[in-house]
């Protein structure tokens, strides 16, 4: 069991602007977070967030699309090998556009998180936003989960409502979204840090 005062150790995975790692960084430098960024795994070197990542001095660690064509397995034996070395107490997923599969699941048993900019169920897959928008809903919002072998699901961390406002364009919702998010889940991520996620059953449990 981690020492509660020692910082969470995490690897946070991004595939593009990474504006959830740099709330995340920003918590951890403000000191609203215990936490630590051991490494940023990045699913595509065009992902802005690399530069951001590298600013921030945080170490990285760059995937191209044809190195998961070739071999996910591969590219997640890498990543374990790397989290194992610098005692990843959990992966973040952060905008991580790619499922995760068995070989990174199972090595960290339900310590992979994702983020999801909708209320899952509803509206799983890569343009959350844009469904939930074109569907006319006039509620949506945000999912923090553990992560399995399917794509957006898992275990129910914390959900937050987003209200589709009159009169809101895409981008007025993206912006109320992405607020939504850069708060919350540097929050949860402390929860984890201070062991407050608990997981019963099929349902995890905040205290
Ligand atoms: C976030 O809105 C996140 O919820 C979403 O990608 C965006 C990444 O933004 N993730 C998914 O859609 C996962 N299915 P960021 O790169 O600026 O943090």
């Amino acid at each position: 069991m981690r020492d509660l005062d020692t910082p969470l150790r995490i690897a946070v995975l991004i595939s593009g602007t990474g504006s959830n790692m740099v709330a995340i960084a920003e918590a951890i430098e403000q000191g609203r977070l215990n936490a630590k960024i051991v490494c940023v795994v990045a699913s595509n070197p065009r992902a802005k967030g690399i530069a951001k990542a590298q600013e921030m001095g945080l170490d990285t660690m760059v995937f191209t699309p044809d190195d998961y064509a070739k071999s996910t397995a591969e590219v997640e034996r890498t990543m374990v090998r790397a989290f194992r070395n610098a005692e990843v107490d959990y992966v973040i997923m952060a905008g991580y556009m790619r499922k995760c599969t068995a070989t990174l699941l199972l090595a960290y048993p339900n310590r992979v998180v994702n983020l999801h900019p909708a209320l899952l169920p509803a509206h799983k897959g890569a343009h959350a936003i844009q469904d939930a928008f074109e569907a006319g809903d006039k509620v949506t919002g945000i999912t923090i989960h553990l992560a399995n072998m399917e794509y957006d699901e898992g275990p129910i961390i914390y959900q937050r409502e987003v209200p589709v406002l009159e009169g809101d364009s895409l981008e007025d919702l993206e912006t109320r979204i992405h607020a939504a998010e850069h708060e919350a889940y540097p929050w949860v991520i402390g929860k984890l840090a201070e062991d407050k996620v608990h997981l019963h059953g099929d349902h995890c449990v905040i205290d």
